[in-house]
């Protein structure tokens, strides 16, 4: 029995509560939907929408852009559960509360987590409105979720990441794209805390590392899914260039961008879940 205070604990009164809106749901697959890509959950059908508020230990998003909504339904004929909104390390919250929903879909049943967000392209090949696939990550944000006591019944306490990304998923996805006429690209993305962006050394200096693009979520959700066992794959919108004569980043174009990308990339989200095939027995 965990004790009443135990992240273990919480999670499982947050499970509680979402089985109370929602008996016997078991989704597959967790979908983060990040700044201005939160649409593709309203596209989710035979719908229940649960408010973070009324979930137990649930962070609230306190940003323009990020409605703060469990959404849990079918998508392509598969059960998902779509945080419609995540929130942010900058915004004060620890790293506990920002990774609790991937935890939480853990325990609902999620062996996978399609994750999404709103990236600065450094790389001199992205512009804005690409969707690219990454292939891996630099955690530049100066902690790592799984710092503290670790729960053994959550995950090990030295997880590998060094395929965190999984490969299947990635080629599925790049083959989705083809199919829907257009190119993803490949790229290591770089996680910061925010919420100032960056200055153009430290551009320099993330090129120079092997980053491609930046943005300020997704590496903490994604260690721990993977702690958790989870498969994992990530698709980002190029909402602004980092190179060249471009150099502007701010809040409302990043999510006018991700507006406008929205439909090629609801369909390629879409195409990715229909073609999703089930994990291997360890990932269940
Ligand atoms: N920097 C950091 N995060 C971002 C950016 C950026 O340029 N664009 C979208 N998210």
């Amino acid at each position: 029995m965990a004790d009443s205070n135990s992240l273990s604990a919480r999670i499982q009164e947050a499970a509680d509560a979402i089985s109370g809106h929602a008996p016997d749901w078991r989704p597959e697959i967790g979908l983060i939907l990040g700044s201005g890509l939160g649409e593709l959950a309203d596209e989710i059908e035979n719908p229940v929408r649960i408010p973070y508020s009324q979930i137990p230990h649930m962070p609230i998003s306190t940003v323009h852009g990020h409605a703060g909504q469990l959404v849990l339904g079918t998508l392509e004929g598969k059960p998902v559960m779509a945080c419609q909104g995540r929130v942010h390390f900058y915004e004060g919250y620890d790293m506990e509360q920002i990774t609790f929903p991937v935890r939480l879909m853990r325990a609902l049943g999620a062996h996978t987590l399609l994750c999404t967000n709103a990236v600065g392209g450094m790389n001199d090949e992205l512009m804005p409105g690409d969707l690219v696939v990454i292939r891996d990550h630099i955690n530049y944000m100066g902690v790592n979720p799984l710092r503290g006591e670790n729960d053994d019944n959550l995950g090990p306490r030295f997880p590998p990441m060094d395929d965190a990304y999984d490969f299947h998923l990635r080629e599925l996805a790049h083959d989705c794209a083809k199919k829907l006429g257009f190119r993803l690209r490949d790229v290591v993305y770089l996680a910061l805390s925010g919420p100032s962006y960056e200055t153009k050394a430290e551009i320099k200096f993330f090129r120079t590392i092997g980053a491609d693009t930046v943005g300020m979520s997704t590496a903490p959700e994604v260690i721990i899914a993977r702690h958790g066992g989870m498969r994992v794959v990530a698709i980002s919108c190029v909402t602004n260039a980092l190179h060249g004569s471009y150099h502007e980043a701010d809040h409302e174009s990043v999510v006018r961008q991700a507006k406008e990308s929205g439909p090629r990339f609801k369909s390629l989200l879409r195409a990715i879940i229909e073609k999703m095939p089930a994990p291997t027995a360890a990932a269940r």
